[in-house]
């Protein structure tokens, strides 16, 4: 398990804390379609952080190829129709590029820093000349507006019951998520980001916004910096 990260709930939990029976259940929102949007149509996507393949498998469905990379082997196995790489994502380093790299899911909120960084350097080493980077940030209040729930179209209720600073600029999230015959937690580390530190965060690995996908600034579009 990485530091400051955990999880309870049946079947497997991965090292950031994800159980792999939870990501099973949970259906697919807006997600395909914000990519969609922004990207050319058929464009290769370097997936990283696929979890089962909850976003890979509309991806697909939509034409796109996908390669799938996470560094749990039990997530991988249950995704299909995709090329999947088991890695950390800081330390991939495939020798080749894509026309998409997809950094979703809020891991560019990542406890430490330092993994922060290797993260972003992963997204810019593996992307082409001409291509780009989707990055899905936190919303301006996830860490304000806590206890917070809300219900699923699964029925399952997901609850962020508390985010408490940990020191040097972290929060330290639990999250509930429950379904009538079953419950899990997870606890993980998450660094809040204003645009600012954001911008200064994808300067530092060669990226900067090409435009802001979403309203609430959530979904980021980021090319190869001037
Ligand atoms: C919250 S789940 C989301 C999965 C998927 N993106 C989705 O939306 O359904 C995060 C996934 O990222 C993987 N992950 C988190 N940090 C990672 C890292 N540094 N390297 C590789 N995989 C990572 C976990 O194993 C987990 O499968």
């Amino acid at each position: 398990m990485r530091e400051g990260y955990g999880g309870t709930g049946p079947g497997v939990i991965t090292p950031d804390g994800c159980a792999v029976e939870l990501y099973s259940r949970l259906p697919v929102g807006d997600e395909p379609d914000v990519i969609a949007a922004a990207v050319p149509a058929g464009a290769h996507i370097l997936e990283l952080g696929s979890g089962v393949g909850r976003v890979t498998r509309p991806l697909l469905e939509r034409g796109f190829a996908v390669t799938a990379v996470d560094e749990s082997p039990q997530m991988l196995e249950r995704v299909s129709g995709a090329r999947t790489i088991c890695s950390p994502i800081e330390a991939l380093d495939l020798g080749e590029t894509f026309d998409v790299v997809l950094l979703a899911s809020f891991l560019v909120h990542a406890g430490d820093t330092e993994v922060r960084r290797r993260l972003l350097r992963t997204c810019a080493r593996h992307m082409v000349d001409g291509g780009c980077v989707l990055i899905q940030r936190e919303g301006e209040d996830f860490h304000a507006r806590v206890p917070r729930e809300r219900v699923d179209p699964s029925g399952c209720t997901i609850r962020i019951v508390s985010s408490e600073p940990v020191g040097d600029g972290a929060h330290s999230v639990c999250a509930e998520y429950e379904f009538p015959d079953a419950t899990w937690t997870q606890t993980f580390l998450s660094r809040p980001l204003s645009k600012e530190q954001f911008e200064e965060a994808l300067e530092e690995a060669g990226l900067r916004v090409d435009r802001y996908l979403t309203e609430d600034r959530m979904w980021v579009r980021a090319v190869r910096g001037s």
